[in-house]
């Protein structure tokens, strides 16, 4: 059994191979040995990251307040200095001279307490040394010092050097934020636990920018709309919690920061980092472009540069949060009395990959032919009337029809709509529902509008 108390994922492996096995996520170019620390999102789990992006893109870009933003990944390398990566962005770095295991000496226990190699144990260790965790690249044909680009460590700095462009282009006045979802990369030296901590990876960040001194509270208000977001989309609240970074922990840039923790199977950790990042990037991005990003108040006719809220999570993180906080392993007594353990993805149906899963009862003609136009009816709509609802809809004829509904149960799918001899006289099929295995009989032509309903009462 993978669940602990409650109903908690406790083994992070269980997911792994689900994972694998249903087509969420593959490790990247598997066939050649694996790439380390980088993932693939299969058929399922593209989906549902996509659902993941939508979610956080909907809560942001439809405040009145919040823009969005999409920004290249490769910048001009000045940013980079301006922002105190090129400087500042390390880890330190330990080799162990006996058996090469390289690691990161501020988070391994073993090397904290005793100073000893976490991998053989052996005290012949280096001095801790910093190890810049930006990837580099080359710009043009030529591969010299003057043509280094960097993979962008975060997308923040996009939304910084474009604060005057958004601003002037929407003609927003402040406070209003700016929101961008795109790819990151760290060259980290400890990556793993899936993907939980990995080298390319993708960030939905927000950037808030307010008048200096309302910043305070707008930390505070932002740190509540954050939470919200988590508890809409059914995360539970047992397994959140904010934990603030004391003096000694804060960033370079930020005058306070609290991150949202999730209790992982690996324990609690960072989901997102909220931060109050004062006026430092974009007075360092005045100063090494020395272009003006001040902010001119029409009503009080005064100019400042703005603070920034910044809110950061990433986008992988949160699907793993969703995966483990859904998972679970119901006991159910099979038709013998013998155990049958069924497991379940109980996914918001907004995340969930597959909304509804359209199953006829057996492969004859009939019930084929009548399943695949239900099947179009719900991935198309009906009568192009966006209130009837269309859906990402997938159909399975094969096994056992309650084999089927436990393959749609394990992947998170919250109806399955079954076919069966009784449909061609009355026009009705049968809907059954993941959580509660309820099924109810409803007509052909109410059933876009009964799962439009279905998914938006889901709580
Ligand atoms: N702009 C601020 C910033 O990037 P961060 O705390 O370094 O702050 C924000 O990153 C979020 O990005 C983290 O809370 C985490 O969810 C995600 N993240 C950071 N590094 C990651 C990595 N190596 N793999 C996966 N996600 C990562």
């Amino acid at each position: 059994m993978t669940n602990g108390p409650s109903n908690r994922l406790t083994d992070l492996n269980t997911l792994v191979s689900l994972a694998k096995r249903r087509g969420f996520v593959f490790q990247s170019s598997e066939i050649y040995g694996g790439l380390s620390s980088c993932w693939d999102y299969g058929p399922l789990g593209s989906q549902m990251k996509f659902n993941v992006k939508m979610a956080w893109w909907k809560a942001m870009t439809r405040r009145p307040d919040v823009v969005g933003l999409d920004a290249a990944i490769l910048m001009a390398p000045m940013v980079w200095k301006a922002s105190g990566h090129v400087d500042g962005f390390s880890d330190p770095l330990v080799d162990c001279k006996e058996c090469k295991h390289r690691f990161r000496a501020d988070n391994t226990e073993s090397y904290l307490k005793s100073r000893q190699c976490p991998n053989c144990g052996s005290k012949n260790l280096s001095e801790p040394r910093q190890f810049n965790l930006m990837f580099k690249t080359h710009m043009g044909p030529v591969e010299d010092q003057g043509s280094i680009v960097y993979l962008r460590p975060e997308t923040a700095q996009g939304i910084f050097v474009n604060f005057i462009n958004c601003q002037t282009s929407t003609r927003h006045k402040i406070p209003f934020g700016i929101a961008q979802i795109g790819k990151s990369f760290r060259n980290e030296i400890t990556p793993g636990n899936f993907i939980f901590r990995t080298r390319e990876f993708e960030q939905m960040e927000m950037q808030y920018f307010v008048k200096p001194g309302t910043d305070e509270k707008a930390f505070e208000d932002w740190k509540e709309t954050r939470m919200n977001f988590y508890k809409r989309f059914g995360l539970r609240l047992e397994n959140l919690r904010f934990q603030p970074h004391g003096p000694g922990e804060l960033a370079h840039y930020a005058k306070a920061a609290v991150d949202v923790q999730y209790n992982f199977p690996i324990g609690w950790s960072e989901l997102e980092g909220i931060h109050n990042r004062s006026d430092f990037d974009l007075s360092q991005h005045m100063k090494f472009s020395g272009k003006s990003l001040e902010y001119f108040d029409e009503v009080n006719k005064e100019k400042f540069v703005p603070f920034v809220i910044e809110t950061a999570v990433g986008c992988d993180r949160l699907f793993l949060a969703f995966l483990c906080d859904a998972y679970r392993e119901e006991n159910l007594a099979d038709e013998k009395g013998g155990e049958d353990v069924r497991v379940v993805l109980g996914l918001h149906p907004e995340i969930a990959p597959l909304k509804a899963a359209v199953l006829p009862l057996s492969k004859k003609d009939e019930l084929i032919g009548t399943a695949e136009k239900i099947r179009l009816r719900l991935a198309e709509g009906v009568g192009g009337e966006a209130a009837t609802g269309d859906f990402d809809v997938t159909y399975d004829e094969s096994a056992s029809i309650g084999k089927r509904y436990r393959r749609q149960d394990e992947i998170g799918t919250p109806f399955c709509v079954t076919v069966d001899f009784q449909t061609a006289a009355d026009q009705k099929v049968t809907v059954r529902h993941r959580d509660t295995m309820k099924q109810d009989r409803v007509a052909i032509d109410q059933l876009n509008s009964f799962i439009l309903q279905g998914l938006r009462n889901f709580t």
